[in-house]
């Protein structure tokens, strides 16, 4: 061991034990080299932030923790991010300086302000629009390996693929030189082990020699693309901007930028592609769904970055006493936010040690950071991991993980991947020798995160049965026969079926493996409806997303008024059967025009009838909403959905009470409110260190992705509440849905894909 061993934590006087699984913790040995995450599950429960005396640093490993450290990047320095983690010997120090090794700031490791403006001058050319027309190059360069070996029945993918190409990408995006390519792999082995790993003295040497080297050829290469002033690529620009204005793309910039780059941009996207290709390999439920549906692909690829992601580890130090998940650290101290560790926090993730390629908010992991130094060659990276699963799913479905190979991994806190992945299929059953449409790729993916609607299972029909005029019920099973997720009462699905999308809440028996549906069928709606009552027979095949709850039953009221209107009787049914399950004290009101018309009458005369009140307009029976908002107990809450008429008069007849009281579900919204569009304004982001103008036909969603800037959503009408973002100053005009009256007034949270700022004014978000 090279560094000192502190027996306890530095921060209060060696007073405070550290606890025998810190001290015993090695990032540079099994079990965090065999699994980050696992090894941390123990931090995770027990003790989220702990000093390492072994490494010297504090460990990070949770969700909120590391967020919370990745968005203040005034009191958690990115300066110590490319320092050694482990110390050179004098000898290895003296060989670096013979190099004239002087490894600097580049954008990573910029303290503020110099870090944003610098990179707000660099940004142009990762923004998704100006990454487009990089899918062809992409494409085409795995195309050609793959051709290089499907004929041979066996490869090693990391070998003949998945280092190379992403080198290529880089180098091309770059715009440097593409000759050298086997010599700056090895150079960027040894900037990893230099920078993360831990050499013994004799390595340090050598390390020191490959490093300097790498350091050399990074200054020449400069130096030659200076000689082309107009040259293609980002460094080119890079290069353009210093020559403008050298005191922020400074020259120290330039050097250190040229050799970190070509490892940021290569090594992260080759082992984030060989881990994804493992990770699907070894599901093979979920390499069958990608191969059957190549539009699961990007949100696969995104569940792969979070399960196993290529940086498992990033560091920030502090620049001030700051208590971090209730433990006081002092000024100075060094963090290793273990990003593999957030990822599997359950307290973000439901079930996160599961892998779920259907998973709604993978695009929530840490593996590309968080904040204004989130990374910016995200979207370069997605593109090329999907279009590798892409081309091998399409022309090597049958594709398996070589079932005797020992995967082994370089030993370094940060970058995980592993050294070689071996792969064997049967070449006779190669499908592109009898159908050569497999040679055409099957899909072009949108630069940027998933699309929620994409990600969607297939489903079949099982049952079809009328339950009222006009109303269909429908019973949905996988397509494979797999069980369907959990779901909450007052949960929703989307039904994607020949181009069109609807919502309709889940009514079924909870627990089942199948989900149950209702649909109306509305003859002067906009044809949904009339179209899935002939299209959905039994047996016939569907795509579904979800499902979403955001109507949910209130945990802890002592009384739960429901009212239902039409057809929004199936979420307040699945609520009525909650609630009488779990011993709750509820009444249940189902308004309708007429008995016929009225859906699931008989289950519920039988499940609820003490509670049941049924309000029959054609039989003089209509509900006086009134009466029933008054008659509520003491603390009651109301939980209703139906036409947008009942809803709004609830909503009048609860003005005057606390607020939560009501809880509704809309499922249509005002269509000119719903594009999000009005005067245009400015928008500053705290996070990640941005000002963006949001244009005049162009909803603040629209302009975040624009920007680079993930932000999830569903419904993109303001239905739904997943595009919600954090408001810090401003005044928001709610066009939205799902924000309660209390939080409207609040002003502290915007529903993105809808709303704006009032009047154009400036508004501040996290
Ligand atoms: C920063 C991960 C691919 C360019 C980062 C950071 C991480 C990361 C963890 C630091 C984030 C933070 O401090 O909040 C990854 C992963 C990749 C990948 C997992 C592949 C799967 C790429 C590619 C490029 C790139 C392909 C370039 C073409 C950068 C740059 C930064 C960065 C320039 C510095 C941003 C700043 O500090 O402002 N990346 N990266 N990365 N990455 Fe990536
Ligand atoms: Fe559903 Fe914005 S995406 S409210």
């Amino acid at each position: 061991m090279s560094t000192p061993t502190p027996a306890a934590c530095p921060a209060h006087s060696g007073t405070c034990p550290v606890s025998p699984r810190a001290q015993a913790f090695d990032p540079f040995v099994a079990p965090y080299q065999a699994d980050p995450a696992a090894a941390l599950a123990w931090a995770r429960a027990e003790e989220p932030v702990f000093y390492s005396p072994e490494l010297g640093y504090w460990v990070v490993a949770r969700y909120d923790d590391i967020k919370a450290v990745f968005r203040d990047n005034l009191t958690f320095s990115p300066a110590n991010v490319l320092e050694k983690i482990t110390p050179f010997s004098d000898e290895a120090t003296q060989v670096l300086a013979s190099y004239n090794y002087a490894m600097n700031r580049t954008l990573v490791n910029e303290d503020e302000p110099a870090h944003m403006e610098r990179r707000r001058v660099l940004l142009d050319h990762f923004l998704p629009a100006n990454l487009a027309h990089h899918e062809d190059m992409v494409r085409r360069l795995v195309r050609e390996k793959v051709d290089g070996f499907i004929a041979t029945g066996r490869a090693d993918l990391v070998e003949q693929m998945l280092w190379e190409v992403p080198l290529t990408v880089a180098l091309h995006f770059l715009g440097v030189p593409e000759d050298d390519m086997d010599r700056l792999r090895a150079f960027s082995i040894a900037h990893t082990v230099n920078t993360w790993g831990r050499p013994s003295p004799e390595q340090q040497v050598k390390l020191a020699h490959d490093v300097g080297q790498f350091w050399t050829f990074a200054g020449e290469v400069l130096e030659r693309m200076k000689q082309e002033p107009d040259g293609p690529g980002w460094m080119h620009e890079a290069i353009r901007k210093n020559a403008v204005d050298s005191s922020v793309v400074t020259d120290s910039y330039l050097h250190s930028m040229m050799m970190a780059i070509i490892v940021a941009a290569h090594e992260t996207t080759a082992h984030a592609a060989a881990n994804a290709v493992k990770l699907l390999l070894t599901h093979r439920e979920a390499w069958e769904d990608i191969c059957a549906d190549p539009r699961l692909i990007p949100n696969a690829a995104e569940e792969c970055l979070r399960y196993a992601g290529s940086v498992v580890a990033w560091r920030r130090r502090t620049t001030r006493a700051v208590t971090l998940g209730g433990v006081d650290l002092p000024e100075g101290a060094n963090l290793l936010i273990v990003t593999a560790s957030g990822n599997h926090d359950d307290g973000h993730f439901a079930a996160a040690d599961d892998f779920d390629i259907y998973r709604g908010n993978a695009v929530n992991h840490l593996t590309f950071g968080y904040g204004s130094h989130q990374c910016l060659g995200k979207n370069l990276a997605r593109m090329e991991l999907r279009i590798i699963l892409e081309e091998l799913t399409r022309r090597l479905p049958h594709m398996q993980l070589d079932p005797d190979q020992v995967f082994t991994y370089l030993p370094n806190t940060s970058f995980r991947g592993p050294d070689h992945l071996w792969v064997t299929w049967d070449v006779a059953k190669n499908p592109e020798a009898d159908d050569p449409d497999r040679l055409t790729p099957r899909m072009s993916y949108p630069v940027g995160p998933p699309e929620r609607r994409e990600i969607a299972r297939s489903l079949r029909v099982v049952k079809v049965w009328p339950t009222a005029d006009g109303i269909l019920a429908l019973r949905l099973a996988e397509a494979s026969g797999r069980p369907l997720p959990a779901w909450e009462p007052g949960a929703h699905v989307d039904l994607h079926v020949d181009g069109f999308d609807r919502k309709y809440s889940l009514c079924g028996a909870p627990g089942a493996d199948t989900y149950d549906i209702a649909i109306l069928r509305e003859d002067a709606g906009r044809g949904g409806s009339v179209h899935l009552h002939k299209a959905l027979c039994e047996g016939a095949t569907l795509r579904m997303s979800g499902p979403h709850c955001h109507f949910r039953v209130h945990p802890a009221a002592p009384h739960h008024t429901l009212i239902a209107g039409g057809i929004g009787i199936t979420p307040i049914l699945a609520m009525a059967d909650h609630l009488r399950a779990t011993g709750r004290a509820y009444s249940l009101h189902y308004c309708g025009r007429a008995r016929d018309r009225m859906a699931f009458l008989d289950r519920l005369a039988r499940d609820h009838g003490n509670h049941l009140t049924l309000h029959v307009s054609g039989e003089n029976s209509r509900a006086d909403l009134a009466t029933l908002v008054a008659a509520r107990p003491e603390g009651g809450v109301i939980h209703a959905c139906g036409p947008d008429a009942m809803i709004s008069a609830l909503e009048a007849l609860t003005a005057d009470t606390p607020d939560g009281t009501l809880h509704v579900e809309h499922f249509t919204t005002d269509a000119d409110a719903a594009q999000g569009h009005g005067d245009p304004f400015t928008v500053d982001l705290a996070d990640s260190g941005l000002t963006l103008t949001v244009g005049a036909d162009q909803s603040l969603l629209q302009a975040l992705r624009a920007a680079g800037v993930d932000v999830p959503s569903d419904c993109e009408e303001g239905l739904c509440g997943t595009c919600e973002c954090t408001v810090l100053a401003g005044d928001p005009d709610h066009r939205d849905r799902v924000l309660t009256r209390a939080e409207r007034d609040a002003g502290d949270r915007i529903v993105t894909c809808c709303s704006r700022a009032r009047g154009g004014t400036r508004m501040r978000l996290a």
